[in-house]
């Protein structure tokens, strides 16, 4: 076997006997989540065969309307609101199976078809237990002042049990003698660490067992070896997009640690989350808003503590999908975005909410970060640095009219349009879309 020879049947690398592979597409989010990947997701999920979530897990709010409907997505990736699409849960997410039942229950309910034809749950994926989501409180209560801020759904607890060794995966759970033994050991060691440090009542292993023995039986026509099925598919040629949560500045490795998530955010989660090489990753598109916002604790440093940080809340109605938080609101930050885009290769960017900025005067925009007397546009690892910057602005003009009817470029005000090309330039990547409203269609494509 030639070194490019594949192994499978007699296809080459050489372009003549290639098979009918697509591209694939991650779409990820380049600020600190919330940048509106639902919906952008859920324009692009028309063109494509599968959607496929690989990190994060009900922590995420995916928010999409349609007509007049609007769904807000947790666990289920944003392609399930076009029929005939492949969702698929892939092995990186921790899935909560009480939440992710009561999703598709949800889903059902208000019309939409959910079955093992259109949504497959890896039987790796790691599970999140009620012991995940008691120590996710519990533990940040611990935290005091220097809590993180969690969505308090109990990922952390969830993924620092699977970087353990003792985590409970979805094909455990479908197994009574392993779910039995597993939610035992499992429960001897939390339960003592809920009582003795934390002071809490402990959880009852009968009562868990019954709980989880019930929700797996519901799960178990979902589940399969998605990574496989994910892989075959790209080979017949199928189109695959992959749908990130959360944002980069919450990665857990490039993120701004320790107030992150505990997964990775970007394409750099794709190829053990799902079990994809990374060579058959297409392209990535970041989505970033007009402006910046943050839920729970952390760095933010073009963060808006005044008036103006509460008009942008208003305006952009920055309020958590998942928690209903009220978001930290402030600028655009051209220095995190850059580094966020460059760290994930991408080719292109969509910006995001760019209405909300009409009526709301000049626009400052992050270029640059000061720290004692020094002048610097990459973005800083330690904290320390982070706390202790003075961020330089550049104050671009700003503009009255509605954006929300307008589709296309041309058409925009003039200092909407130079503070599109102005940031375009600043960041150095080109912006492909624009968004302008929470509709599927108000959306302004630039060629
Ligand atoms: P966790 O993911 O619940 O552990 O929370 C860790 C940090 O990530 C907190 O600051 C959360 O507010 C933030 N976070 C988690 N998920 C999201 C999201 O979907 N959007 C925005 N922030 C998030």
């Amino acid at each position: 076997m030639t070194p490019f020879a594949r192994p499978y049947g007699r296809r080459t690398f050489f372009a003549r006997e290639r098979p009918l592979a697509m591209p694939s597409l991650c779409v990820f989010g380049a600020q600190w989540g919330d940048e509106g990947k639902g919906k952008i997701i859920d324009h692009l999920a028309a063109d494509v065969t599968h959607v496929v979530r690989y990190q994060g897990g009900s922590n995420a709010g995916h928010t999409v309307v349609v007509g007049a409907e609007k769904y807000v997505l947790h666990l289920v990736p944003s392609g399930v609101l076009h029929p005939g699409k492949v969702n698929v849960i892939a092995n990186g997410v921790a899935v909560d199976p009480l939440l992710l039942l009561e999703e598709i229950d949800g889903l059902i309910a208000r019309g939409v078809a959910v079955s093992s034809a259109n949504l497959r749950l890896s039987a790796r994926a790691h599970v999140i237990l009620q012991h995940h989501r008691r120590l996710d409180a519990l533990a940040e209560r611990w935290r005091g002042e220097g809590r993180i801020g969690t969505t308090g759904r109990g990922i952390g607890p969830c993924y620092a049990d699977k970087a353990a060794r003792v985590g409970l995966r979805v094909c455990d759970l479908l197994d009574p003698a392993r779910l039995e033994s597993g939610l035992r050991v499992a429960l001897a060691e939390k339960n003592a660490l809920i009582q003795s440090v934390h002071g809490d009542t402990p959880l009852d292993l009968g009562e868990q067992l019954d709980l989880y023995g019930r929700l797996a039986e519901r799960l178990s026509s979902f589940v399969g070896d998605t990574g496989a099925e994910l892989r075959d598919a790209h080979r017949a040629g199928a189109a695959i997009l992959f749908e990130a949560a959360q944002g980069v500045m919450l990665d857990v490795d490039h993120g701004t640690y320790p107030y992150v998530t505990s997964s990775n955010t970007g394409v750099d989660g794709i190829p053990a989350g799902v079990g994809f090489p990374p060579q058959w990753i297409g392209r990535a598109v970041g989505i970033a808003k007009a402006y910046c916002t943050r839920v729970g604790e952390g760095p933010f440093p073009s963060e808006e503590h005044g008036p103006r940080g509460a008009e942008l809340r208003e305006a952009g109605n920055e309020y958590g999908a998942t928690t209903g938080r009220p978001r930290r609101c402030g600028w655009l930050d051209v220095v995190a975005l850059r580094y966020a885009l460059e760290l994930n290769g991408a080719t292109s960017w969509i910006m995001t909410n760019l209405d909300v900025l009409s009526g709301l005067g000049d626009v400052p925009v992050a270029v640059a970060y000061r720290r004692e007397g020094r002048r610097f546009e990459t973005f800083p690892a330690e904290l320390s640095s982070l706390d202790a910057v003075e961020v330089e602005y550049e104050h671009r003009p700003g503009w009255t009219e509605d954006l929300t009817g307008i589709r296309r470029f041309e058409d925009l005000p003039r200092a909407a349009r130079n503070y599109v090309e102005w940031v375009e330039a600043s960041v150095r990547v080109p912006i492909e879309t624009l968004s302008i409203g929470p509709r599927r269609d108000q959306v302004i494509h630039r060629s």
